[in-house]
């Protein structure tokens, strides 16, 4: 007899419809199973069989053909095992029951127990725009199959329990639909901007950048607090909106790196070390092709401390997605693209000392050496970077000051302002922030009167600006208007969104 079930394979966020069809024939017993398996379906085929041995049910002894269709597609992971197994029992014959329309996902222990896969809520959200309703998935997958709306899921903790529920001895109630809650500002967190003493300009540029999503780097002697300012980041990032987070759940979960909440409640904070590969930045692998540290910074913050310690390739494998917030993996048999769109937040230090351009200490390194650091960040990466911030050496009366800094949550405040009329200017487009502003967004909304273009004209020539770099003070002036809850850039946002290009400039006098 011939059974079908129906499964889903991922290939990136999106996928298609995978459908399991069992033959049992007669014959020498035997376990066959085609359609471009890779390892992991292989070994399906013994968790299946003492799967369904250990869950009281008959394994057949007879000749199997199992194939997974359509053909073209490549399945990967275990997610399989239950789908196989169903349709194994129903051409066997040892169950009975409907599963049209049903898409099951699980992995399958040896003693029948259903484990966890990843990668269900995209598959069911993916599914479901495809017109399915209802699915079956191991109860590890539960919390997060609970926060899609308009859909049917039943979570099992075993291969028995699904067969029971498919012959009508024992039915499972659906998930229920959870709803959801952001954390919140006022939660505890291990860093705060009020630790941080003295760096006025540091911490305006910080604002700056969360405001408007831009891009950020701190050029700084040792010990000045560049990685204290980053670490304080998550606390002075915009809430989430659930859609929001949604996006971002899907790829934390494809990754399975996906908390016991089963969403993302908070803006991602990345920082991989310096030894990182590129393959582990952005994404890829040999079996399959895993987000990389990119993807699970999007809607959140990629964090590289130390800037020039991470390898030249890693670094420039960076700059198509900074620029177009999607990273595409090419592999063998397609190509898979992620999401990767995250705000860029580097520190550095100047020089191999860490003392060039401080007032207050001596830098011993040659130019040369000098020049040989800095280059370690290539201009187009540099270029990139909207706001680049040098700070100084902490004054020792600015660390003692019993004068309190202010907190995250009053700048916070201010930068949520700013996004809040971001919001409303951007309603009708993909566009979330003022950096990720296209080319047609930037013309409407950075309008400049002569004397603001006379402004940045002079900048432009004398600092010797990339036209990237020209569109990018014009997002960082919108930015700083929108602070100041001001309709027109005025040249005094002018002035200070091209402040914070001068590093990169300098560097390009040393070339
Ligand atoms: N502005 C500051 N206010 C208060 N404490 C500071 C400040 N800057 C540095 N510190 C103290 O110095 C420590 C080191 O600071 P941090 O790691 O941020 O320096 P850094 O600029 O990242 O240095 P490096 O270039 O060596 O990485 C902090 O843990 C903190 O105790
Ligand atoms: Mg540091
Ligand atoms: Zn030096």
């Amino acid at each position: 007899m011939l059974a079908k079930v129906q499964s889903y394979a991922l290939s990136g966020l999106e996928g298609v419809c995978v459908t399991v069809e069992a033959d049992i024939s007669k014959g020498l017993p035997s376990y066959e199973m085609v359609g471009l398996p890779d390892a992991a379906v292989k070994e399906s085929k013994e968790r299946v069989r003492s799967a369904v041995k250990n869950s009281a049910l008959e394994f057949p002894a007879h000749k199997i053909t199992v194939n997974l269709a359509p053909a073209y597609v490549k399945k990967e992971g275990s997610s399989f095992d239950l789908p196989v197994a169903i349709a194994l029992l129903l051409a066997y014959g040892s169950i009975e029951g409907t599963v049209d329309g049903i898409i099951f996902l699980g992995e399958l222990a040896l003693n029948g127990d259903l484990r966890p896969v990843s990668g269900v809520l995209p598959s069911i959200i993916s599914a479901r725009d495809k017109g399915f309703t209802k699915f079956v998935v191991p109860k590890g997958n539960e919390k997060e199959a609970g926060y899609i709306h308009g859909v049917e899921v039943f979570a099992a903790n075993s291969l028995r329990e699904v067969v029971d529920h498919l012959t009508g001895e024992k039915p499972m109630q659906s998930v229920p639909t959870s709803s959801f809650t952001a954390a919140t500002a006022e939660k505890e967190r291990p860093y705060d901007l009020a630790f941080v003493k003295g760096q006025a300009i540091a911490k305006r540029a910080l604002e700056v950048a969360v405001a408007g999503g831009h891009n950020i780097l701190f050029v700084g002697p040792p010990g000045s607090g560049k990685t204290m300012l980053a670490r304080a980041l998550p606390s002075v990032l915009p809430d989430m909106a659930f859609n929001e987070a949604l996006e971002i759940t899907k790829i934390h979960s494809v990754a399975g790196t996906l908390g016991e909440e089963g969403i993302v409640t908070e803006r991602p904070f990345r920082s991989p070390h310096h030894t990182a590969t590129t393959v582990s930045l952005c994404g890829g692998g040999n079996k399959s092709v895993h987000p990389g540290e990119i993807s699970l910074a999007h809607g959140g913050v990629l964090f590289l401390d130390e800037l020039p310690e991470y390898k030249r390739s890693a670094l420039e494998a960076l700059r198509q997605p900074l620029e177009d917030g999607v990273i595409t993996i090419s592999r063998a048999g397609g190509t898979v693209t992620y999401p990767a769109s995250f705000m860029l937040c580097a520190s550095m230090n100047p020089c191999p000392c860490g003392n060039y351009g401080s007032r207050k200490r001596r830098c011993i390194c040659t130019p040369n050496d000098i020049r040989k650091y800095k280059a370690r960040i290539s201009g187009p990466l540099l270029d990139r970077i909207d706001i680049q911030v040098e700070v100084d050496g902490v004054d020792y009366d600015d660390l003692v000051s019993e004068t309190k800094e202010e907190n995250s949550a009053s700048v916070k405040a201010r930068a949520d302002a700013a996004r809040k009329i971001q919001r409303a200017r951007f309603e009708n487009s993909q566009v979330q922030s003022n950096a990720e502003m296209g080319e047609k967004e930037t013309r409407e909304y950075c309008r400049l009167t002569p004397e603001c273009e006379s402004v940045l004209r002079e900048a432009f020539e004398s600092l010797r600006l990339s036209a990237r770099a020209r569109s990018r003070i014009l997002k960082v002036a919108r930015t700083i208007a929108d602070l100041e809850l001001c309709e027109d850039i005025t040249p005094d946002h002018l002035y200070e969104a091209i402040s914070y290009r001068t590093y990169g400039a300098e560097v390009n006098e040393l070339d």
